[in-house]
């Protein structure tokens, strides 16, 4: 069994560098492989964490080449016919539902898509039901994977989605590039928009008009791509500088994508002031966010639109309420039920082993913050990368630290998170 004990810390000033986009890699990784036989692309400042190998071994095994420089933080990928394979997505939520999308619309050929137990327990219909809707031919196990595909000539269709999800949204949008006719897709509210970013800056003409995207028969034309940071593996640093006495931290190279900066809403709203400095503009926009501890923060409600903004950094606000004196609500995240873990159950587990107070609903939590976390006990991640990264930031702000079972998940997002408790 492996485990890592966080102990409580006392000083926290520093500079890092963001860990680049998880969602971004996986993207320009696989839109690659879709891009005409003999694409060469470079994906520069790529994270190389386990979702983004899982996705490399993917399009490797549809037939694109491709090379990792780990110093340089460097994917080269050249496309090539793709071609039927068994595919192993292994953590990657992202990578599942994209291809399912991707390779739904390869007629002719045949794919089996496999993954890690937490796969394995994660639904699958909400994607195959609306790609049947375009004519896809997909089969799974009691709705989950294993996922059977047999390619099929796909007709573009109006697609409406009870679920505000970027991963849905996304694998449509690649099942309509490659469909007869016009394609689009419509979510209750705009979930992240890398795949729409991204396809137009490799040409390919998206209409976006509220929360409908819009799409039609087209080639991908790839073309190098730097990633940016990650704010929902920057967060949890974040977290950390606000929440600490004294402490200060600057954050450099982050992505600010509108749709996904609700946890920099948040931080407005609670009186968390920060400084963005050096705004880039480019297909996804970044700068350098720097902050530092403030006292007497408000507490927060988040619900509705903001969700699908902040999704992934739900844990860690959670955790951040634990340290704000008063009651937060977290509304309208029942999706959390369904990601790596059902990280509803491991939030409020986790918060109440460490001595918070905090209520599960049915679609969320309401934590009654005190200011403190005692800790001093154990937590098991299950496996969640997030859970874990929640869990030792909650572990560094609490009284008697914290010992976390399965720790090495934090790999899938954030391989280098546990440096930032060095001195
Ligand atoms: C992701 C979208 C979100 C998020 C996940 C990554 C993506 O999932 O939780 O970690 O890359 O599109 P949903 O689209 O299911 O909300």
């Amino acid at each position: 069994m492996s485990t890592i004990t966080i102990k409580p810390i006392k000083k926290f000033n520093k500079t890092i560098i963001a860990p680049p986009d998880k969602s971004i890699t996986q993207r320009a990784i696989l839109f690659a492989s879709l891009a005409p036989a003999g694409t060469k692309i470079v994906i520069t400042n790529a994270l190389l964490g386990l979702d983004c190998l899982s996705c490399i071994e993917c399009v490797m095994a549809l037939g694109a080449k491709a090379d990792v420089d780990k110093s340089k933080k460097m994917i080269t990928i050249t496309s090539a016919p793709i071609k039927s394979a068994i595919l192993n997505v292994g953590n990657s939520g992202t990578a599942m539902r994209l291809l399912m999308g991707m390779l739904s619309a390869q007629d002719g050929k045949t794919f089996t898509l496999d993954g890690d137990e937490s796969i394995r327990n994660r639904p699958m219909g909400r994607v195959s039901e609306l790609l049947e809707q375009m004519g896809a031919k997909i089969s799974l196990t009691n709705g989950k994977a294993l996922v059977a595909i047999e390619g099929a000539k796909l007709i573009g269709t109006n697609i409406k989605s009870p679920i505000a999800s970027a991963q849905i949204k996304s694998a449509i949008l690649l099942a309509g590039i490659q469909a007869k006719g016009v394609t689009s897709y419509t979510e209750p509210y705009k979930s992240r928009d890398h795949t729409e970013r991204l396809l137009k800056y490799y040409g390919v003409p998206v209409k976006e008009e509220n929360n409908t995207t819009t799409v039609s028969k087209s080639i991908i034309k790839s073309k190098n791509t730097h990633i940016v940071g990650d704010i929902s593996s920057v967060a949890f640093p974040l977290v950390l500088a606000v929440a600490l006495k004294d402490a200060k931290i600057r954050i450099n190279s982050v992505g600010l994508n509108p749709t996904r900066c609700g946890t920099l809403e948040v931080f407005k709203a609670i009186g968390a002031n920060f400084n963005i400095i050096n705004e880039v503009k480019d297909y996804e926009s970044f700068g350098d966010i720097e902050v530092e501890y403030i006292e007497n923060l408000s507490p927060f409600t988040i619900d509705g639109d903001i969700i699908p903004r902040l999704i992934d950094e739900i844990p860690i606000l959670a955790v951040l309420a634990c340290f704000i004196k008063g009651t937060s609500v977290i509304r309208g995240a029942e999706e959390l039920k369904v990601k790596e873990s059902n990280r509803l159950d491991a939030v409020v587990d986790m918060l109440s082993a460490m001595g918070g107070k905090v209520e599960k609903t049915f679609d969320g939590m309401i934590i009654y913050g005190s200011g403190e976390l005692k800790g001093g006990c154990m937590v098991d991640s299950k496996g969640d990368h997030r859970i874990a990264m929640a869990t030792a930031i909650a572990g560094a702000l609490s009284k008697e630290g914290v010992t976390i079972k399965n720790h090495e998940c934090v790999s899938v997002s954030y391989p280098e998170f546990f440096n930032l408790f060095e001195e």
